[in-house]
């Protein structure tokens, strides 16, 4: 068991800074000592509060592709007694498709740098006990890291040849519930509500392969042996700081709808919580 997590270091506010500005690339948005927040890319910050969490507390929970570490720190934060965190080791271990294999692990080695940095400087300044492991999702073994009452898996499915494989894996450790969160297509929730829809993307550069609609996530975990006990309603997580500007045409229009039918502009996605179905 791990301890429960001190209590944040002193840090200077400049100290603080310099910290930040040491990781080349952040994932998340992470709220830090001094009234700090990291660059990232993505803010979950106003999206926590939309995803259909368990109570955590005093419970042994795991995140699954941790990246900075954000919803494991939110886990740690809303009193769980052990967080786990897994992550790949390098970029080379991303599914890239074939296409993108010999250039892509070197090309985000140099936009991101070390994957774990940013995520051990927020475990630093946080003074957080988390307990981070490389460790691929496929290779989640109850013999290794035992059970947990609650898993929760962020926007990772997408990323994966074979995110059922995954889930099963997921499944092998979960004595509990899992939350899941995957990307959502707007336009096939819309037009197909309940027929489970993928889109192959197999973008290289961006290691994306399944665009799923809402049905379709749903009929993963199904898949998988997870029965959904509760969904919630679409939300869209927002773009941080640190996100590049992508502002062509299409993209602006693009905006338009999702701010519409979603409140805010940023990358579509549903959530579940699921439990083991007993098989
Ligand atoms: C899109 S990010 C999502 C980060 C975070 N879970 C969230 O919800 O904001 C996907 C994360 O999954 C990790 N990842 C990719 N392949 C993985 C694998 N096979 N096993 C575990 N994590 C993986 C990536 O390194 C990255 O940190």
């Amino acid at each position: 068991m791990s301890q429960p997590a001190a209590p944040a270091p002193t840090v200077s506010p400049d100290e603080v800074r310099r910290a930040v500005d040491d990781v080349r690339l952040w994932y998340h948005t992470i709220e830090l000592p001094h009234g700090v927040a990291s660059p990232g890319w993505f803010d979950l910050r106003p999206i926590l509060d939309r995803m259909p969490w368990p109570d955590v507390r005093g419970k042994r929970c795991l995140d699954v592709g941790t990246w900075d570490g954000h919803l494991a720190f939110e886990m740690e934060r809303r009193g769980a007694s052990e967080v786990v965190a897994i992550d790949i080791p390098d970029h080379s271990m991303w599914d890239i498709p074939i296409r993108g294999r010999k250039a892509v692990s070197g090309t985000l080695d140099a936009m991101v740098g070390e994957k774990a940095s940013g995520f051990q400087t927020a475990h630093r300044l946080l003074g957080s006990a988390v307990d981070r492991r490389t460790i691929s999702v496929y290779d989640l073994d109850p013999a290794e890291l035992g059970t947990f009452d609650v898993v929760v898996c962020g926007s990772l499915l997408l990323h994966l040849r074979d995110p059922v494989r995954a889930l099963e894996a997921i499944r092998s450790v979960t004595a509990g519930v899992l939350l899941n969160t995957d990307l959502m297509r707007v336009g096939t929730t819309l037009l197909h509500p309940r027929t489970p829809v993928t889109r192959l993307d197999g973008d290289p550069n961006l290691v994306q392969w399944w665009h799923s609609n809402a049905a379709a996530h749903r009929k993963m975990l199904e898949t998988a042996g997870f029965d959904v006990v509760r969904s919630v309603r679409p939300y869209a997580i927002p773009y941080g700081d640190g996100h590049p500007p992508d502002r062509g045409l299409r993209d602006r229009v693009n905006a338009t709808i999702r701010r519409a039918l979603l409140g805010n502009d940023g990358v579509p996605h549903t959530a579940f919580l699921a439990r083991p179905a007993a098989l």
